[in-house]
């Protein structure tokens, strides 16, 4: 594999080398470790600031005590609360990519951050993954379409991007200690290319070291990962940040790239990267180069950023909950929203004939920006699907809300952070230097935790099925005499959250049996959803109108409104598969996910869409499915092979209904008679059109050598085998208009 030679900056390069060279071995190290939670150690002296870290990638995070978990309490640390990164891949809009990047990066730079730990790009393997939220899609293409944008974004406000979790971070349940067994063509070909192309086209200034295990190391230890495919392979020159928690051995995180140790345990001076680092190489075990390596990263970092170097004056200042940040994330939010189905155009409602709107559901009236983890944002506001109904519809318009079902409440606690929690157990099984014994359910704790989880689900479970009769008929009554009846359900950070993955599929706290009764008394029944993950729906083909909405940030229930009243025609498609049920998936059949210990990602690259073609398995809603209030006509494809290497294609997109509207026209290969097992077919590339009523646009992408490649283990490298491919234009993966058959030479 070519080695990607970096940009060389000589100016920046001779001030690191300058600094370096006045260092002493203390304040090097210093400098490779968290002095509080979130900051790295300075050396005032020189003049070398903190790095001063921040989460997360749906705003930035409010402020911390320096040594512990404990909010600051201040009230100056309110926020932009962004769309969920799901939520911006389901847009497949890189310019809104870039704009949620940039407020973003903004919002860090003003609130005095130098790194924003964000994106998150791990690809969802699976729909039970706690953190899937946090990620963009089942498909590499389509996340760096998208995280390179974002990164861009970021770093235009002088603020690094952390992207994260390096690599292949697919599960939450024993996510500090889950060895996962993968073969280097899935990794290389599925779980990497979207960090490549965040180091490589994104040019992120840091990557976050993941807390799992690949093939028996950690990746914050793992020097194939690390130096050899990261900054061997890919280039990469800034700084890599481990996961808080996520090294684990002074040594080898020492002589690998893991240059920025940081953790949730406030005994900043006994990290591995701390004391016992000085320590190591006082014993010979770890050279003082090795330390002076990972500095330089920093520092190259720092320069970027104009935190040091003759032109730090000139760096950004930021600013926060800006008028024009809000109208960005509204904007996001309304391509966010996924019609999945609208059957005689259900939808949209028109405002003006209801008189009387029933509005039904948890998540019609819940907010959800203070949960699902480090992502969890203190939002300055956050408009609820009913809040945003009503300010639409305005008080002539009577809006009955009832809750519809019983979503039990957890205690908030404010004495102790769950993060620290999560990781403190890291401590307590004594993980040190040396290996923990294997966690898995039959040791002690986890056996207890597992039994109290499991009482907690069962009392929950009966207080549900106690309150709900109720709530159901009080709902179903509601709906007989309203004009237009709206559902509002789905998930919650309660069960999207960082730290655990979903025991199933299926919708809580009943939904599916008071959805079946109001469809039965009003079939015309809106149905919709709030939450991060896909849900059986198994009464949709009863169902005329269902609408999934992401976490979309702030402005949710002006947007869901504007969606729901036509004021906004839907355009964003499902940037991952919605199963029937979780059995279909392909981590369900090998039962590889959510286990203790190790997982042997056993499907290698058929996970998603490609999975569900090989295994020709119907999920509910296809990926790269939604629909519009308008429809779309594909014709005249051209292909045309350039020097037999990239092949350049058009078509034409017209809009051939009664309103405006955008059209995400996607486009797979399918290898013809291919020499490897390849997948059926893989998007490649796509293009969002927007246009108005009758308008057509002629599309014209160019698919390079290297999309038409896979990764050959042997030779590890990419190869794009001469042959026939067919060229498969699609409104989804599964609604192919166009195709045609290009020749690679
Ligand atoms: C967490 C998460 C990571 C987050 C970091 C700091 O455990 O895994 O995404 O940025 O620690 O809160």
């Amino acid at each position: 594999m070519k080695k990607r030679e970096r940009t060389y900056d000589k100016k920046m390069e001779k001030e690191i080398e300058k600094l370096l060279k006045k260092l002493t071995l203390d304040e090097k190290i210093s400098m490779v470790h968290a002095a509080t939670l979130f900051k790295s150690g300075a050396v005032d002296r020189l003049g070398i600031p903190p790095i001063v870290t921040s989460d997360g990638p749906m705003g930035v995070r409010a402020e911390f005590m320096d040594d512990r978990w404990i909010s600051s309490g201040n009230q100056d640390d309110m926020v932009t609360y962004l769309p969920s990164n799901s939520a911006l891949a389901s847009s497949w809009n890189p310019d809104l990519a870039y704009a949620m990047g940039h407020v973003l990066g903004e919002e860090a730079r003003g609130r005095g951050k130098d790194v924003i730990l964000a994106p998150g790009i791990n690809i969802k393997r699976d729909p039970r993954c706690g953190r899937n939220f946090e990620y963009m899609s089942e498909d590499p293409k389509l996340t760096a379409a998208l995280a390179v944008p974002f990164i861009k974004g970021v770093q235009d406000n002088d603020v690094a991007a952390c992207v994260k979790h390096f690599a292949a971070n697919c599960q939450e349940t024993d996510r500090m200690m889950v060895d996962e067994e993968i073969d280097d063509r899935t990794l290389y070909e599925l779980y990497l290319p979207a960090f490549k192309a965040a180091v490589q086209e994104g040019h992120a200034y840091s990557i976050m070291g993941a807390y799992n295990r690949i093939n028996g190391t950690h990746c914050c230890e793992n020097k194939r990962l690390l130096d050899l495919i990261l900054r061997m392979e890919w280039g990469f020159d800034g700084a890599v940040i481990s996961d808080w928690g996520g090294v684990h051995k002074t040594k080898e995180a020492a002589q690998c790239s893991m240059d920025l140790e940081m953790s949730i345990f406030p005994d900043f001076e006994d990290y591995y990267l701390a004391k016992p680092l000085k320590e190591a190489i006082a014993r010979g075990e770890v050279s003082e180069d090795m330390v002076d390596a990972k500095v330089r990263n920093l520092l190259r970092m720092m320069y970027r950023l104009k935190m040091i170097g003759s032109h730090k004056d000139t760096r950004k200042a930021g600013t926060y909950n800006t008028v024009a940040h809000r109208e960005a994330v509204l904007h996001t939010a309304r391509e966010s929203m996924v019609l999945l189905k609208n059957e005689n155009h259900t939808l949209p409602l028109d405002a003006k004939k209801i008189k009387k709107l029933l509005v039904v559901g948890v998540n019609a009236a819940r907010v959800h920006s203070d949960g699902g983890g480090s992502a969890e944002i203190k939002a300055l506001y956050e408009i609820c699907p009913l809040a945003g109904l009503k300010m639409y519809l305005g008080g002539n318009t009577q809006v009955q809300y009832v809750k519809g079902y019983h979503v039990p409440e957890k205690p908030k606690t404010f004495d102790h952070n769950w993060q620290a929690d999560s990781v403190e157990d890291l401590r307590n099984t004594n993980i040190g230097q040396v290996e923990r014994p294997e966690a898995n359910q039959e040791n002690e704790r986890h056996r207890r935790e597992e039994e109290e989880r499991l009482a907690q689900v069962a009392r929950e479970q009966a207080e549900i099925h106690e309150k709900n009769p109720e709530l159901f008929a009080q709902a179903v009554e509601a709906a007989k005499d309203a004009d237009a009846v709206i559902f509002v359900g789905g998930l919650n950070h309660n069960i999207d959250s960082e730290g655990f993955d979903r025991g199933d599929m299926k919708l809580p706290y009943e939904q599916d049996l008071l959805i079946e009764e109001l469809l039965k008394v009003r079939k015309d029944t809106i149905i919709t959803f709030v939450g991060g993950s896909p849900v059986e729906m198994p009464w949709r083909d009863k169902a005329r109108a269902i609408l999934w909405s992401y976490y979309a940030g702030m402005e949710t229930g002006n947007a869901f409104a504007e969606i729901i009243f036509g004021e906004v025609n839907p355009s964003a498609k499902l940037a991952e598969t919605f199963p029937a049920v979780y059995e279909d998936c392909a981590s369900a059949k090998n039962g590889q996910f959510g286990k203790w210990g190790s997982i042997s990602l056993e499907e290698g690259l058929y996970c998603g869409y490609r999975h569900f073609d090989r295994q020709h398995i119907t999920p509910a809603f296809c990926f790269g499915h939604g629909l519009s209030y308008t429809d779309f006509e594909y014709s005249g494809l051209t292909l045309k092979a350039e020097k037999g290497k990239n092949v350049k294609l058009s078509f034409t997109v017209k809009n051939i209904g009664k309103r405006a509207g955008a059209e995400i026209a996607q486009v797979y290969i399918a290898p013809i008679a291919a020499k490897v097992d390849r997948p059926d077919k893989e998007l490649k590339s796509f293009a969002k059109v927007f246009l108005a009523p009758g308008r057509s646009k002629k599309v014209s992408l160019t698919l390079k050598q290297e999309d038409f490649a896979y990764f050959d283990v042997q030779l590890h490298d990419f190869i794009a085998d001469a042959g026939d491919y067919v060229i498969l234009i699609g409104a989804s993966s599964e609604d192919i208009r166009l195709r045609g058959i290009a020749t690679l030479a």
